[in-house]
This record gives structure tokens, C-alpha cells and sequence, in this order.
């Protein structure tokens, strides 16, 4: 009997934890209020809806990137400390941002928000955050407070990507040395081995721009064969 009880309560905390997977229209939801940033967020995944982007992101320099949040004394008002890594050489910028609900925005010399804002998007994951960013290029990123993801998790931000008619996202390095590291600003002759890291990498992944150049090249002719079809049968 005990161990009837048992398994009832094991297989009912299952089912209570097995959540549905969330649909497209929740994940595209912005959130309905502000997150704690505060502390570290490591960068897992980046999609866009340019294929090559975070695909020559990666084929080239592979990056780990990391955002250290830290409020400020001002409500909202958030210092934000990235760092990247590619190829053992670091750098970091610290940039000021404010968040009002699910908008992030940059902010102007008086630390008032300015611009369009980054937009907080909902996810399933409890401890990631997902910003769907929009300065000149659209831009869907995915961090946690984990260095890694479950392959669900990961899987979860793939079709939020592809709910929004995005591309596969490119899953970035998950070393996370920050020390380490050469500095990107010493003009020392250390770049020949950046540029020579970059050319090994690019041996090793380019099929990932490749494809992502194939499709263009399939798709133009298509569109364009489609257009003549149409004028074709317009003109019968
Ligand atoms: C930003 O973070 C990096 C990596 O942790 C650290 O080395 C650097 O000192 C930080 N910069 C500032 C201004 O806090």
C-alpha cells in the first residue's frame, strides 16, 4: 500500500511538472512584468531573421558572451557589464540600460529612456531570459543563469524562433573564460593568431553560411520563376 502511495504521488508530480509546451502565440508574448537582471547572465543561443548573421557569428569567431546586471541606485536603472570571449581574446563594454516592464531601453545622457526599446519575451526555461532586439537588425537572444541548457530548453527557444519565421538559432561557445584572456585593445602582433584561429574555425564550420547563402540562391530564381509564371498565365 505504501508503495502504491508512492508511486501515486511520484506519477502525480510528474504530470504536474510535465507542462505543455507553450505556443507560438505565448511565446511571442513580451512579459507582463519586469524580471530581477540583477547578477550574471550567460548568452546560450542567437537567431535572427538573417540567416547570415549568427551563422558567420559562429563560423568566424565562435563567441562566449556573458552581461553582468547591476541596479542602479535609480529605480529600473540597470548597469550592464558584457563581455565576450572569441578565440582567448576579451573584451567588455559597460552600457546603462532602463527596464520598464518587459521594454528594455537604452538610455541618454540623463539616464532617460531613449529609442526603441529591446522587448522581454515569455519562455518556459525558469531561469532564462529571452530579448528580442531590434537595433538595425532583428536579433532573438537567449540567456540563462546556467552556462547551459536542457536540449527541451533549447528546443523550446528553436521554435519560438521559428514562431516568428526566424532562423535556426546558432548555439555559442560555452566556455566561459573571461581572465584568461589577451585584450582585444593591445595593438600587439597577437591578431595574426586571432586571424589564423579564425581561418581553422571557418575550415571546420562554413557549411553553416554556406547554407544559409544556398537558400538565397535557391530562393531568388524561384521567386523569380514564380513572377514569369504568373505574367505568363496573366497573358493566356
Ligand atoms: C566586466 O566583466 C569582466 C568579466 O567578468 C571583468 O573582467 C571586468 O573587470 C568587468 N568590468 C567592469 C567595469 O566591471
Amino acid at each position: 500500500m505504501k508503495t502504491l502511495c508512492v508511486a501515486v504521488v511520484v506519477l502525480s508530480l510528474t504530470s504536474v511538472c510535465q507542462s505543455a509546451p507553450l505556443t507560438c502565440e505565448q511565446l511571442n508574448k513580451p512579459l507582463d512584468k519586469s524580471p530581477d537582471l540583477s547578477g550574471r547572465w550567460y548568452m546560450i543561443a542567437l537567431s535572427s531573421d538573417v540567416c547570415l548573421i549568427p551563422s558567420l557569428l559562429n563560423a568566424l569567431f565562435w563567441p562566449s558572451l556573458v552581461i553582468d546586471f547591476k541596479e542602479q541606485d535609480t529605480p529600473n536603472l540597470y548597469n550592464a557589464n558584457v563581455t565576450f570571449n572569441m578565440h582567448d581574446f576579451c573584451d567588455s563594454k559597460v552600457e546603462t540600460f532602463f527596464l520598464k516592464s518587459s521594454s528594455l531601453f537604452d538610455v541618454d545622457s540623463n539616464n532617460s529612456p531613449t529609442g526603441e526599446p529591446d522587448t522581454l519575451l515569455h519562455t518556459g526555461c525558469p531561469d532564462c531570459l529571452v530579448i528580442k532586439g531590434n537595433d538595425g537588425i532583428n536579433l532573438l537572444m537567449y540567456f540563462s543563469r546556467r552556462k547551459t541548457v536542457t536540449d527541451a530548453e533549447l528546443k523550446e527557444f528553436e521554435t519560438q524562433s521559428e514562431c516568428m519565421g526566424w532562423f535556426k538559432p546558432e548555439v555559442l561557445n560555452t566556455v566561459h573564460e573571461y581572465q584568461e584572456c589577451k585584450s582585444l585593445d593591445d595593438d600587439n602582433e597577437d591578431f595574426s593568431t586571432l586571424t589564423a584561429k579564425m581561418g581553422q574555425r571557418m575550415k571546420s564550420s562554413y557549411t553553416g553560411p554556406l547554407q544559409c547563402i544556398a537558400q538565397d540562391i535557391f530562393y531568388y530564381p524561384r521567386v523569380a520563376f514564380e513572377w514569369i509564371q504568373e505574367r505568363f498565365y496573366s497573358l493566356l
